[in-house]
């Protein structure tokens, strides 16, 4: 497989302002072709700047996300709606309540159902995606174990919307939203790989020093469920964008 290309900015903020422009791009070209543009997104750490700077478009720059259709990732299960932790939370507060997308067209898998709901939701999910016409970008972080989504290792290529138990790394990494770590869900609901790779772009962020060797192997390593990330080698329009201290393990 080809190693994924890899985009190295002075830092997070130049880096996150390249994906916005991108982003902005994609958005304007569909509108003018009256089409929706259908956006994958993650939550965490690493999109706080981007979705800043979308903030900003909108604002400053007359960029309308009237037509944008989106999809998050993940979500912890079970959460509440509104808790401070929760990942539908962290969209409204950080992107959503911002711009003028519609509320009908935003995506994200709830963490309140039932636990017998939890697989027809997750089908569901994967429907409305098609449905959708299918996602054009989609936007990842990187976990410090590889896991994209919530897919961590041992994750199945062909592995769909669908209910997961956290990694115990995952739920220590997240635990600083928390009180301790015992309070962090267990499990939660996330894409699947195969819905990753479906989508017809792929961007993934990675900022900071101690992603460094997650992002070499990711990249450049071998192509492996136990590295989730390093399934992204398949995809054919994938690119990783980082700061100095992300890529400096790359050789
Ligand atoms: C979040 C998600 C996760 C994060 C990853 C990195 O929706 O899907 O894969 O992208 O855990 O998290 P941060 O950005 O907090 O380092």
């Amino acid at each position: 497989f080809e190693k994924v290309p890899c985009h190295i900015y002075e830092g997070a903020k130049e880096a996150s302002a390249a994906i916005a422009k991108t982003i902005a791009t994609l958005i304007r070209e569909k509108q003018q072709q009256g089409k929706p543009c259908v956006l994958g997104l993650a939550t965490g750490s690493s999109p706080r700047l981007l979705y800043a700077e979308l903030v900003r478009m909108h604002k400053e720059e007359g960029l309308s996300f009237q037509n944008v259709i989106s999809f998050n990732l993940d979500e912890y299960y079970p959460i509440d709606a509104d808790a401070l932790q929760s990942y539908n939370r962290f969209m409204h507060s950080n992107l959503f309540d911002h711009v003028d997308i519609r509320r009908e067209n935003i995506h994200i898998p709830d963490g309140t159902i039932a636990k017998d709901q939890v697989k027809a939701h997750c089908a569901a999910y994967e429907e409305k995606i098609e449905k959708a016409g299918g996602i054009d970008l989609q936007i990842l972080g990187i976990g410090n174990n590889g896991h994209i989504g919530f897919n961590e290792p041992g994750s199945s290529l062909f592995s769909k919307t669908r209910l997961i138990t956290l990694d115990n790394s995952t739920r220590l990494a997240n635990s600083f939203e928390f009180q301790t770590v015992s309070q962090v869900p267990r499990l939660a609901i996330t894409m699947g790989i195969q819905t990753i790779l479906k989508a017809k772009k792929i961007i993934l962020m990675a900022w900071g020093p101690l992603k460094a060797p997650v992002v070499q192997l990711a990249a450049e390593g071998a192509v492996t469920e136990q590295i989730p990330a390093s399934l992204l080698q398949q995809h054919d329009d994938v690119s990783f964008f980082m700061d100095t201290a992300a890529g400096s393990e790359l050789t």
